[in-house]
């Protein structure tokens, strides 16, 4: 298991608590599959893993665009600071889907999934979503610019 959810910081929000529960089971589901096709490089474990990895970057997808439509429906002001980390971490999966795609070698994926990304996650919940699921909940109020 690469990532153990008991262990993994939590937030405010249930329903975000939830999502994240569901990505970690799809991340530890892709890590077994990366190291198992590395021990083994055949058609039939490629396509397993880059069916995994399809399936999380549309829950990724989902993931952060429900995050995104809970900022613009309660006006969180730092909203475009959360959407651009996101944005960012997209484009870094994107980016290393069509490595693996071209390559059939996992190294690429297991570096990223095993170092950059969780990492990144671990930080991003820390500090965005934390941030942002305090607000959503009520427990904090930020000063909107405009408003
Ligand atoms: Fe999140
Ligand atoms: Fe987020």
């Amino acid at each position: 298991m690469l990532i153990d959810f008991e262990k993994f910081p939590k937030v405010d929000m249930e329903n975000m608590n939830d999502v994240h529960e569901n990505d970690i089971k799809i991340i530890n589901e892709l890590n077994d599959l990366i190291e198992n096709y590395i021990s083994n490089e055949s058609e039939e474990l490629f396509s397993k893993l880059d069916e995994k990895y399809e399936e999380w970057l549309n829950h990724t997808i989902e993931h952060f665009s429900g995050e995104e439509k809970m900022m613009i429906e309660k006006k969180f002001p730092p909203y475009a600071v959360h959407k651009q980390e996101h944005d960012n971490v997209l484009n870094a999966m994107k980016n290393v889907q069509e490595d693996l795609r071209k390559t059939k070698s996992a190294a690429g994926v297991k570096n990223f999934v095993q170092n950059g990304l969780v990492r990144w996650l671990v930080n991003h919940v820390q500090t965005m979503d934390t941030v942002t699921a305090r607000f959503l909940s009520g427990k904090i109020s930020l000063a909107h610019p405009i408003n």
